[in-house]
C-alpha cells in the first residue's frame, strides 16, 4: 500500500501540496475542521487539478522548443531532457488517475492521521491557531509519524514543544503554484533529528520538488527573506498614495524584465496571507502609522471579497479575462 500523507488545512497552499502528493502516488488525506471547509476546499481541489493537468497537456507543444526547458511544469515532469509527447501522454493518464483516486477528505482528526507517514500543517498563518491544532493532534499521531509545517514566516522552534515530537518536526516550505515553482525549503529547529531532516529532503524530491536545505533557522527562509520586504515595499507605496498598484507593477516589470509585479504576486499569494503578515507587526495596530493604513486597506478589499486570483478579483479583475 502506498504511503499516507496528511495535509492539515485545505487552503491555497494546502490544496496544492496535497495534489502534488496524490499526483506522485501518495495516499493523500486533507484534514478539514468543518463541513463548510469542505465546501471551500473542494472547488480548490478541482481548480488546481485542472490547472496542473492543463499545464501538463500544454507542455507537449514545448517538446523540441528551446524555451521548453524554462516553461514546462517543473514539478510534474522530473526529467525534461527525456520528455516526449508520448511520455507526457503517459504522465497525463497516470496523473488523472492518481488525482482522482488518491485524494480523501476527512473531518475526524484521529481517522485523518492514523498510520500516517508524514503530516504537513498548512493552516492559516496564525500562531494561536497553529498551536491549538498541534495540541489537538499531538496524542493522535503515530509515534513514527513525521510532522512538518509549511509556515512562511514562523519558525519551527516556536511550535516544536507543542507538537509533542520536536525531534520529528521541521519546516517544509513550498512556493505558490508548486507544480511549476517547485521549491521545497527544508529548515529544522535545533532539536530536529538529522535522520528526520534527511527523510523530509527525500520526501520533497519524491513529490517533484527541488529540496533546498537551510543550515539554520531563518525567519522567512531564503525566499521570503527576499519576497516579504519586496511585497511590503510595494504595499507601502500604494498605502502612501505614491502610485496605484498597476503603475507599481508596470514599473517593476519594465525595469527588471520580471514577468509579474508585486500586486500580481499578492493576488496569487492571497490578500488574507498578506493581511495576517501585516497584523503580526505591533506597529500595524497603532493608528496613524503607514503599516496601520496598509492593514486597513487590505482589510477593506478582503471584506469586499477581493482576496485575489482564487476569488476572481484582488488588485486585478480576473473575471474579465
Ligand atoms: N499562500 C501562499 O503563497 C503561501 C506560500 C507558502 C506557504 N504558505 C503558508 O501556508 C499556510 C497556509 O496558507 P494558505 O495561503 O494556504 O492559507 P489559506 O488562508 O488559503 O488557508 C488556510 C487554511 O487553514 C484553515 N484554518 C484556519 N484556521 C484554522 C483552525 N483554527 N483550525 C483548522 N483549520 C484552520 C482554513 O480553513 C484554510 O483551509 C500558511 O502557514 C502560509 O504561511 C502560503
Amino acid at each position: 500500500m502506498s504511503k499516507k500523507v496528511v495535509i492539515l488545512g485545505g487552503g491555497v497552499l494546502g490544496t496544492q501540496i496535497g495534489l502534488m502528493c496524490a499526483y506522485y502516488g501518495y495516499d493523500t488525506y486533507f484534514w478539514l475542521r468543518s463541513e463548510s471547509s469542505i465546501g471551500r476546499t473542494t472547488p480548490k481541489i478541482e481548480r488546481y487539478s485542472a490547472m496542473m493537468l492543463s499545464d501538463l497537456e500544454k507542455s507537449k507543444a514545448l517538446v523540441g522548443n528551446p524555451m521548453g526547458g524554462y516553461l514546462y511544469p517543473r514539478g510534474m515532469i522530473t526529467d525534461w531532457s527525456k520528455a516526449t509527447v508520448e511520455s507526457i501522454d503517459a504522465l497525463l493518464a497516470e496523473g488523472k488517475k492518481n488525482l482522482s483516486e488518491n485524494i480523501h477528505i476527512e473531518l475526524d482528526p484521529k481517522k485523518a492521521v492514523e498510520s500516517a507517514y508524514l503530516v504537513i500543517e498548512s493552516m492559516a498563518e496564525e500562531p494561536a491557531a497553529k498551536i491549538a491544532v498541534y495540541e489537538k493532534f499531538r496524542d493522535l499521531l503515530d509515534p513514527e509519524t513525521i510532522l512538518c509545517t509549511n509556515s512562511s514566516t514562523l519558525l519551527p522552534s516556536m511550535f516544536a514543544e507543542h507538537t509533542g515530537r520536536p525531534e520529528k518536526y521541521c519546516s517544509l516550505h513550498f512556493a505558490n503554484t508548486i507544480w511549476k515553482n517547485n521549491t521545497a525549503e527544508i529548515m529544522g529547529h535545533p532539536g530536529t533529528d538529522g535522520n528526520v531532516y534527511n527523510e523530509v529532503v527525500k520526501f520533497a524530491a519524491s513529490i517533484g520538488m527541488v529540496p533546498l536545505q537551510l543550515h539554520k533557522e531563518q525567519p522567512g527562509y531564503i525566499l521570503n527573506s527576499m519576497l516579504v520586504p519586496f511585497l511590503t515595499s510595494a504595499q507601502a507605496l500604494w498605502a502612501n498614495e505614491v502610485a496605484d498598484p498597476q503603475t507599481i507593477d508596470l514599473t517593476w516589470k519594465l525595469a527588471t524584465g520580471a514577468p509579474k509585479g508585486p500586486f500580481e504576486i499578492l493576488d496569487i499569494v492571497g490578500l488574507e496571507t498578506a493581511y495576517n503578515i501585516n497584523q503580526m507587526k505591533p506597529v500595524a495596530h497603532e493608528e496613524g502609522t503607514l503599516e496601520y493604513r496598509m492593514g486597513k486597506m487590505l482589510k477593506e478589499k478582503i471584506d469586499k471579497g477581493e482576496t485575489g486570483i482564487n476569488a476572481g478579483k484582488g488588485f486585478y479583475d480576473y473575471k474579465k479575462q
